[in-house]
Formats: structure tokens, sequence, C-alpha cells
């Protein structure tokens, strides 16, 4: 019976070609981050608060004027059609299902406006489900602004620039199996260039990418910005000088540096340095309610879930991510209820306890 997210991912490897299995499982280097990321939440220890009468309980967020019915968000991950054959629309119609804000990735092998249009009028009230699209700036400013005029005219609610990959993460399994490439017969949709007749252009990583690159994508949209993969305080700070609306902090899922600290460790920092000024969505080994809450609970406005998708979408499709989002809705929920908290505005630090240092 798929109770947990580790039913998933126990259910989807038994149907995966390994190598695919290591493509969603892996991570950089020796996979410290990967691991830190699930562990950091299992250290932390909930202290609830009891006799607070609280009946009811309500999950809603808003964040940066997307509202949606779960703090759970969907974060962008590539390649859906590799696990199932429906790819980004199976996905894309369960979030919608479940009120849930998900982010395209721009590596996904269904296009924007096709995953809009799946998903147009299956929100709240008929309301389109919120959907955020997620942009490795590419150095070729045409082609990156004529993406977000894609990503825009399809409906998106916000931008999510990914900052941590100046180079490609060096993915040890992915590169023992030679997986290196999409089978043939799936793209990245979004890589296709009308310009240059249909060519499929490689997903460009470049270390030239800077803040001035920032400022100009701020000039050329109105949608809300957020930065997903910058991690050092001071960084946080300067996403904020330059007009950022919103962070993702993420280490994307241990998939890039090796070695740097578990998101959730990093958020009462990151927390202190925007100061309230920006939300914070955070993502990185959260696999049960309770993470979510201790994520909540330290200052993040919505928390994002990368594998766990993945896991669902290769085990049962849309129904597959469908009842992942439903449980983990039901732990949140329960979580919430055990803490005395009616809503996710009572989830607040002291509810956390830090564990005192030492080995796990
Ligand atoms: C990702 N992630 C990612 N991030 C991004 O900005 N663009 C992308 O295309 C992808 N693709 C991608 C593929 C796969 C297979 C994985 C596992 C991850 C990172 C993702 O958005 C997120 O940061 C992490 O997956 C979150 O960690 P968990 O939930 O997987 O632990």
């Amino acid at each position: 019976m798929l109770m947990t997210v580790q039913d998933f991912e126990t259910a989807a490897r038994t149907r995966l070609d390994p190598v695919h299995a290591d493509f969603i499982a892996g991570g950089a280097g020796d996979e410290i981050t990967v691991r830190a990321n699930e562990e950091a939440f299992r250290r932390l220890r909930l202290l609830p608060r009891v006799l607070r009468g609280n009946t009811e309980r309500a999950w809603d967020i808003t964040v940066l004027g997307s509202h949606a019915r779960t703090p759970i968000l969907l974060s962008p991950t590539a390649f859906h059609k590799l696990l199932h054959e429906d790819g980004e629309l199976a996905t894309a119609r369960a979030a919608a299902a479940a009120g849930a804000i998900m982010i395209v990735s721009m590596a996904s092998t269904v296009a924007v406006d096709d995953i809009a249009d799946a998903t147009r009028g299956a929100g709240e009230d008929g309301d389109p489900a919120p959907l955020w699209f997620q942009l490795y700036l590419q150095p070729d400013l045409e082609f990156t602004r004529a993406l977000v005029r894609r990503a825009t005219d399809a409906g998106c609610t916000a931008l999510v620039v990914t900052v941590d990959s100046p180079v490609r993460g060096a993915h040890e399994r992915d590169l023992r199996n030679g997986f290196l490439d999409l089978p043939d017969g799936l793209r990245c949709e979004h890589m296709v260039d009308p310009r240059e007749g249909g060519r499929v252009r490689p997903i460009a990583m470049s270390p030239e990418i800077s803040w001035d690159h920032i400022d100009w994508l701020r000039g050329i949209t109105s949608l809300p910005i957020l930065l997903k993969g910058a991690l050092h305080p001071e960084d946080a700070r300067l996403a904020v000088r330059h007009g950022v609306d919103g962070l993702l902090l993420s280490n994307h899922g241990g998939r890039q540096l090796d070695t740097v600290p578990a998101t959730i460790e990093l958020l009462p920092d990151i927390h202190a340095a925007v100061a309230g000024r920006i939300p914070i969505v955070l993502d990185g080994g959260v696999r049960r309610g309770t993470d979510v809450v201790k994520a909540l609970a330290l200052g993040a406005s919505a928390v994002g879930i990368g594998r766990p998708v993945m896991w669902a979408l290769a085990e049962g499709g849309e129904k597959g991510v469908r009842r992942l989002l439903e449980l983990l809705r039901e732990e949140f929920d329960h979580a919430l209820a055990l803490c005395g908290a009616s809503g996710v505005q009572d989830l607040t630090p002291d509810l956390v306890r830090a564990p005192a240092w030492g080995p796990p």
C-alpha cells in the first residue's frame, strides 16, 4: 500500500529502468548534501502546544500573489516524459487538482503553453491553477527574452531563476551509467529555437551570468522573480537589493555543489538576512508532513518537493502524483493538529528544537 513518500520510491524503483532511477535519486560528488537534506529534518524535534481549542485547520497560502490550497509546491524537475508517457501534463493535472503551485522546469518535455492548456479551468472555482516557470538565464538574451514572453503568455504568475548552476553538477551515477542525454524522440521543448529552423539548443549553464543579468530580467518583466539556489546570506541581501521578489532556498537537491549545508539548516540565517522583506520557499529533503511544519515554523512561506513527485509520476502517472500530494497534505494536517495549530500562521520558531550539536 502506498502510504508514505518512501513507499512511492520503493514502488517506482520496481518499474523504472535503473539508469533512470539513478538519474532521479543521484546527486553531485559523494552525495553528502543529498543525504544531509533529509537527515537535517530528522534531527530537528517538534515541541507542540496543547489545549488550544482549535477545531478547524486551514492549509491555504498566498505567495507573491499566487494562491494555493496547500503549502507544498512542485519544484521544477526535468524530463517527466522519461518517467511516464504523459509527462508534465500528468504532473500538472495532479497539481491543479490539489490546488498546488507547479514550477515548470525549463528542461520539461512538454512546453509550458501545452501544460497551461491542460490545466486551464482545473483550479479552485475554475481559476487556473498557479503555474510558475523556472529559467536558467541564457547568455543569448534574445532567446531568454522569448522564453520569458512564452511563459508569460501561457499565464505563468512568477519566474524562478536558478542561479546555482554556473556549470553543470557532476553526477557520477549518470556518468558511470552513460546517461548523458534524452533518448531519441524526447526533447526539451523550450529549447527548440524557431529562429534556427527548429534546432534544439542545449541548455547553457554559464559562469558569465551575473547580477547584471538579474537587473536586465527585472527590466523586461513585471512578473515576480524568485532566485533559486542562493545559499549565502550576503547573496540573499543582494537579491533584495536587486529587486528580487522571493527566494527559493534550494541546494538543487544536492545536485550542484556537494557538501553545501542542508537547506533547513540554512533557513534561520537566510530568514534573518532578508528580515521579512521577501518570502522564502524552501526545498530539499521534504518527505513528511512534519518536515513541512518544521520549515514553515522556521520562516518558510511554502516548501517544494522534487524527487517525490518524480517517483509518484513513475509509479502511477497523474493518479500517482494526486495520491502523493494528498498523502503529504494529510500528514501535514495531522502534524498541524498535533502541534495545536489551526493553520500556517500558528507555526512559529518556538515549536522547533534544534538538537545539541554532535553525531546524529
Ligand atoms: C531537479 N532540480 C531542478 N532544478 C531546476 O531548477 N531545474 C531543473 O530542471 C531541475 N531538474 C531536476 C531533475 C531531477 C531529477 C531532480 C531530482 C532535481 C532540483 C529541484 O528543483 C529541487 O531543487 C530538488 O529536487 C529538491 O530536493 P528533493 O525534494 O528532490 O529532495
